[in-house]
């Protein structure tokens, strides 16, 4: 691959932008994409095959053969022979109407992420819904919504050395280089790393400084013995069935049993992090009869010897899991669906299954040794749902700030509620005094928590300068009650709503 001639097709792919193509398709068409009906974005863009976006559009989103010479005229730069040559287009001959074809997916992405906007271009294999076909097994996904999820979620805060395992098309590589100095993304996959390097150049302009490297090989094998300051991986952690080959997809199965190669991953992971280095998966687990999700998952966070914290966000029963990844391959239109969808179910009830659970893992190894690592098991399966980047480093630094200070530094330290919190109170009609306050949390995870009079006093008068003690102290007083026992009382909810990000520390 020619820089030269990445930099020809980034020229002619300039009006190429995620807004021209929702304008261009209109939000009736968008949709039903998003639903994987690409026939009324067929039936629009066939009557712009004459405009450059046009034939764009039907040829590398949509997938349509067209006549060279309807093509030839939205690439003047890079030329019908230059994306030949860059592996993005058959063409059946070299006249103006003989017809080309795109060998892979081509479009805008655009995002804003805590660094601001980006717009790119990414390649990718051609989805199902462009060829009519199910998937190879060698597919190379493009972004979904499990990238888009994991993006969300990474921490952005200008770092050292990241790694992303299992990169794809490149995507997370690409988004770390926005404020990491160093990026290496691994995959198995040539194909895939082939793309990804087309993506990482085509995109150079918008990563100035920062060098993403490439690197083929399994799980950890290609950065053995190498440290990093953040590690992202939307790995290939589908639950399988070992016995059905035709289940196996290299961008969504790892080729283990059941969840092993997540647990692998939490297992191993410190061996390639610095010290304070953090990582964070997406992943599935199962729940087991004997054995729930909360059991498994907490054991792998003991193996790994780090702090963890898992938001589990989604849990499926077994035929509901393997309905949407034989769909997700386009398999539910083959003769064998019955077959394979058997075989998951049978896998699963090998092993005692009883759901599986989906959701971020978030683990970090810690500067110096400490007596106990963080642990937190966590379900958010309402509400905002996965911890954002910003919420993952506030959590972490607000579990820190709490296992630094004991029940003395507590009393002595000044909280501040916070500024997203709002409170409600309920009466019961014609009551003087409420039956229920609630302490709503407007970001972070939307937590509602319940308090007593106590409570809710305390927070109400936690401005930031009396010392928590003296606070609770004349809270007693006021309330008429023992102040030994509601400093008791009161600690471990303090604790809990500092935890949680309600209040805050001031000092
Ligand atoms: C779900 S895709 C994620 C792609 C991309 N990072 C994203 O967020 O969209 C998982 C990727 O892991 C790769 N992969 C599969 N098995 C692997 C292994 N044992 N070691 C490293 N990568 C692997 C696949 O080829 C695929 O590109």
């Amino acid at each position: 691959m020619t820089s030269e001639l990445v930099s020809k097709l980034r020229a002619d792919l300039t009006g190429f932008t995620v807004d021209a193509v929702n304008d261009l398709l209109g939000p009736m068409a968008q949709a039903a994409l998003g639903r994987e009906q690409s026939l009324p974005a067929r039936l629009v863009v066939r009557e712009h095959l004459n405009e450059p976006l046009g034939a764009l559009i039907a040829v590398f989103l949509l997938g349509l053969e067209v006549p060279a010479e309807q093509l030839a005229p939205a690439v003047p730069t890079v030329g019908l022979a230059g994306l030949a040559e860059l592996g993005l287009l058959t063409q059946a001959g070299h006249d103006s109407g003989d017809p080309v074809r795109a060998r892979v997916d081509l479009r805008p992405y655009a995002t804003v992420d805590a660094l601001g906007p980006a717009d790119w271009w990414l390649t990718s294999d051609l989805s199902e819904v462009a060829t009519g076909r199910p998937l190879a097994e060698d597919h190379v996904l493009g972004v979904g919504g499990a990238s888009l999820t994991l993006a969300r979620c990474t921490i952005r805060r200008p770092t050292g050395r990241v790694l992303d395992l299992g990169t794809g098309c490149g995507i997370q590589a690409l988004h770390a280089a926005r404020h990491a100095q160093h990026v290496v993304a691994t995959d198995i996959s040539a194909r895939a790393l082939t793309l990804a390097e087309l993506n990482w150049q085509l995109n150079a302009s918008t990563i100035a400084g920062t060098t993403i490297e490439g690197r083929r090989g399994s799980l950890l094998d290609p950065v053995a013995g190498e440290f990093f300051d953040l590690v992202v991986s939307n790995p290939p952690f589908v639950i399988t069935p070992r016995n059905a080959p035709s289940a196996a997809f290299e961008y969504r199965d790892g080729g283990m049993v059941g969840d092993d190669l997540v647990r692998q991953l939490v297992e191993s992971i410190g061996s390639v992090l610095a010290p304070g280095g953090i990582a964070q998966f997406l992943g599935n687990w199962e729940g087991r009869k004997g054995e729930g999700w909360t059991d498994r998952i907490s054991s792998w966070l003991d193996a790994s010897g780090l702090d963890g914290w898992v938001v589990q966000r989604e849990w499926q029963d077994p035929a509901e899991y393997a309905e949407i990844w034989i769909r997700d391959s386009g398999q539910h239109l083959g003769k064998d669906a019955d077959d394979l969808y058997a075989a998951w179910l049978a896998d699963f009830a090998s092993r005692g299954v009883e759901g599986v659970g989906f959701g971020l893992i978030t683990l970090r190894r810690p500067v110096s040794e400490k007596a106990a690592p963080l642990r937190v098991v966590e379900e958010r399966r309402t509400g905002p749902g996965l911890p954002w980047g910003d919420e993952v480093i506030a959590t972490l630094e607000r579990q820190d700030w709490l296992a630094a200070n004991d029940d003395e530094a507590l009393l002595a330290a000044t909280l501040q509620v916070a500024a997203d919190v709002t409170e409600e109170r309920h009466h019961l009609p014609g009551a003087e005094d409420p039956s229920v306050i609630l302490l709503r949390q407007g970001g972070g995870a939307g937590r509602v928590v319940q308090a007593n009079t106590a409570l809710a006093g305390f927070v109400g008068a936690s401005s930031g300068d009396i010392p928590v003690g003296r606070l609770i102290a004349a809270l007693a007083s006021l309330l008429e009650v023992d102040g030994q026992a509601l400093r008791a009382e009161l600690l471990s909810d303090v604790r809990n709503l500092v935890r949680d990000g309600l209040l805050e520390p001031r000092n």
